[in-house]
């Protein structure tokens, strides 16, 4: 059995990209940061649906001194429930949102942003390339704001866009192994991101439709289905893209 890493797998793009990933038969293996109990409700809704089994790992990408013990864990785990020394896919989902203004930004703020969304990511993945199996695939979720230019997002969409450019580097040097790397700029969508900010003020989601060409904003499973392509096989030779999924926002 296929077995999928998705970073951020208990809310919002990450939850409903593992769900699909069960869907098709593939093993999961979520982490979750601060929401247990939704981690362990997406388990059990993969486990009872599609008889495949998923786990879920604490992670705080934030923290890259912890990702050496993370790695030996899911190790473990690999090997304990799937018999299994690799795994195939890995889905660097997990981040945090929120905007600043550049002359108000602080370095505490600035390095929660850049060390969760960018260097998290890059040092997880080194940690967990050497047990990928060879021709594994990886997603990284960027975001448009990587491409836009959003009053006091500049912290955020410079993570992003660092996260981007990563991933062409990272498609031409794990090329040797086959290894596909590709990454999706999400445009806004209706999650948990920036501490649920369309819950708190819905009165934004209409704005951000009326800028979007097929005309509202987008839901997780919008990305989801996204994320399920790159990995699959007919998406064999496709490396170093980042492709934007946002139904034409700002078009
Ligand atoms: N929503 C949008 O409009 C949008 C647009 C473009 C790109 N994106 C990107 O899409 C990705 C997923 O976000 P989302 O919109 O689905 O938001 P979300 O609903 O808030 O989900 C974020 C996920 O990341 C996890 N997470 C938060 N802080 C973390 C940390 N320090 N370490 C590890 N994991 C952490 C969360 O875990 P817990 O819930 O367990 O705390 C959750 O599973 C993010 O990278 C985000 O930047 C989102």
């Amino acid at each position: 059995m296929k077995v999928a890493i998705v970073t951020g797998g208990s809310n919002g793009i990450g939850k409903s990209a593992a769900l699909e990933l069960g869907k098709k038969g593939i093993g999961v293996i979520l982490t979750y940061h601060s929401d247990q109990e939704s981690a362990e409700e997406v388990i059990r809704e993969i486990e009872k649906n599609h008889s495949i089994r998923a786990i879920a790992l604490r992670l705080d990408l934030s923290k890259k001194e912890t990702f050496a013990d993370f790695a030996k864990n899911v190790r473990t785990n690999l090997e304990e429930i799937w018999n299994r020394k690799t795994f195939d896919y890995l889905v660097n989902n997990g981040g945090i949102g929120g905007g600043m203004p550049f002359d108000e930004m602080t370095e505490e703020y600035f390095y929660k942003i850049f060390n969760t969304n960018f260097v998290g990511p890059f040092f997880l993945t080194q940690h967990l390339i050497r047990f990928m199996e060879d021709g594994g695939r990886i997603v990284n979720i960027s975001s448009s704001s990587s491409r836009g230019s959003f009053p006091g997002y500049s912290a955020y969409g410079s993570s992003k866009a660092a996260l981007t450019s990563w991933s062409r580097y990272l498609a031409k040097e794990l090329s040797p192994r086959r290894i596909r790397v590709n990454s999706i700029s999400p445009g806004p969508v209706h999650t948990n991101l920036g501490g649920g900010v369309f819950d708190k003020h819905p009165e934004f989601i209409q704005p951000l439709a009326d800028q979007t060409a097929l005309g509202r904003i987008g839901s997780p499973i919008d990305i989801a289905h996204t994320i399920v392509q790159f990995l699959s096989d007919e998406f064999g030779w496709v490396t170093a893209q980042d492709i934007e999924v946002s139904g034409g926002f700002l078009l």
